[in-house]
């Protein structure tokens, strides 16, 4: 999605010059009532970015408040990551596309239950569920995912690289793919949330070519750890469907299979069990539903899993994509600590101070050493970073996942900080002393460290 491309430029004095244009994505949200054009709002945004010289490469816009037609219709507008490395691009050094997209809100969703509508089987989980994209429940979900590799970047380009072949008419017997991405790793990585943010991504980015696209979620433990009689039906039923979805030609469908080692399971379970062909036939029903389905342009499978060994063969075949999603490394660690930090500080459960980015505690760990225990509001931002970072290398030692991070701030003020530690008294001269609402970021960050050692004394009683 995101590429460079040369032009040649002619001078006024006859020399030729390259300039390499990059492509950068905007993406505009339009308010929940927005009644405005999806064009019309594009050429105003168009105009408005325009009128200035550079673009910061990613950021928040602002300014366009001033504009009035916008202000009316528009919620936010993003400047997206792009792979130059520039921190900055000049509008000649840019090609910009802009998709302009309203969320749907989070009550379109339409359930696959397991039930055999029988009023006694109280086992009626869900075997999928289906809703409209983009939604406002993964809004911001993209940007909270951080990985140490591209792989969010890598996902894009493929999906990119597959709309180039399908453009270009490819014959599908010379050179085919299958459409079928699968995230493995240890749990609690982002596989499942990964998959919800690409979907999201994806309808914003190709809004130009379909004019809808949904998510369907299916929820492999259910469909497949049951097998008799009732998990043929079903998979029947939601192939049809998906069938169904796929054959409106204006629409994007992504399918997510979630924890699709169970479809293995079925499979070994069908061998011991009783009913043996009932079981393999689902799981090859399944299978060759997948092969038909990678002869439409507009679908895109994507499957999770935690244990890819286990996952039936066939199915791993057939992944054009097998990415595996580790462990967040310091460095990842470090932004997933900073962004619950800011968060809180926003919400006022910390006070505010400032957090350095990654790139700033990077120099001042190269060339500094703590500021002590000071004031100055730049010394203490530099203190606040390198301890995040020190907490960010214990989490790393103890191979903690996404997951586990982002509950911590939680367990940090349960245990640690106590609902009493978020109201702070100052006392200013010659002023009565004044209670805030929001804890010391320091307080925050000893409730942090302690946590962390807490958590590795109950992993050591795990082992
Ligand atoms: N790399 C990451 N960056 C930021 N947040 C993360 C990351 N990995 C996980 N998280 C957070 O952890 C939570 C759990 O993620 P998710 O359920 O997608 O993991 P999973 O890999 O599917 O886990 P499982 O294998 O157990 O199904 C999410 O709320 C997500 O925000
Ligand atoms: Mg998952």
């Amino acid at each position: 999605m995101v590429s460079a491309d040369t032009h040649k430029k002619a001078q006024t004095d006859e020399t030729i010059m390259e300039v390499t244009r990059w492509t950068v994505h905007i993406e505009v949200r339009l308010k929940l009532r927005a009644s405005a054009r999806f064009d019309t709002i594009r050429n105003l945004v168009h105009n408005f970015i325009a009128s200035s010289e550079r673009l910061a490469l990613p950021c928040t816009l602002d300014g366009w408040e001033e504009v009035p037609e916008l202000a009316s219709s528009v919620e936010k507008i993003t400047v997206c990551e792009s792979l130059c490395t520039e921190s900055s691009l000049s509008m000649e050094e840019m090609n910009i596309q802009i998709h302009v997209y309203k969320p749907s809100d989070g009550d379109a969703f339409e359930e696959f239950s397991n039930s055999s509508g029988n009023v006694n089987d109280d086992d009626d989980t869900m075997a999928a569920s289906l809703c409209e994209l983009p939604n406002r429940s993964h809004e911001g979900l993209w940007d909270s995912l951080i990985y140490a590799d591209d792989i969010k970047m890598k996902l894009l380009d493929y999906i990119h690289a597959t709309l180039v072949f399908s453009d270009a008419n490819v014959d599908f017997n010379l050179v085919s793919w299958n459409r079928v991405v699968l995230l493995h790793g240890p749990p609690g990585t982002g596989k499942t949330s990964l998959c919800r943010a690409l979907a999201q991504k994806l309808s914003i980015r190709l809004s130009h070519r379909y004019s809808h696209a949904r998510l369907l979620e299916i929820n492999s433990h259910s469909l497949f750890s049951k097998w008799f009689s009732e998990s043929g039906k079903l998979v029947q039923r939601l192939f049809t469907s998906i069938t169904e979805l796929v054959e409106e030609e204006d629409g994007f469908v992504v399918v997510l299979i979630d924890e699709v080692e169970s479809l293995t399971a079925a499979r070994v379970g069908a061998m011991a069990g009783t009913e043996p062909s009932d079981g393999l036939r689902v799981v090859n029903a399944l299978l060759t539903q997948l092969d038909k389905l990678k002869h439409r342009k507009n679908v895109l499978i994507m499957a999770t899993s935690n244990l890819v060994k286990a996952i039936d063969s066939a199915f791993v075949d057939r992944a054009d994509i097998l990415q595996y999603v580790d462990l967040p490394s310091r460095e990842a660690i470090y932004e997933i600590l900073r962004s619950c930090l800011c968060e809180i500080i926003a919400k006022g459960i910390v006070l505010p101070v400032s957090v350095p980015t990654l790139k700033q505690v990077q120099i001042y760990e190269l060339v500094n050493k703590p500021a002590g225990r000071s004031d100055d509001v730049q010394d203490r931002s530099k203190n606040v970073g390198l301890r995040l970072l020190a907490l960010a290398s214990a989490c790393r030692v103890q191979g903690m996942s996404g997951r586990a991070l982002r509950r911590l701030p939680v367990l940090a003020l349960a245990r640690y900080i106590g609902i009493g530690g978020i109201v702070h008294t100052t006392h200013q001269a010659g002023e009565p002393p004044r209670e805030r609402q929001g804890a010391l970021v320091e307080v925050w960050l000893d409730g942090m460290e302690k946590a962390v050692k807490e958590q590795a004394k109950e992993s050591e009683k795990l082992i």
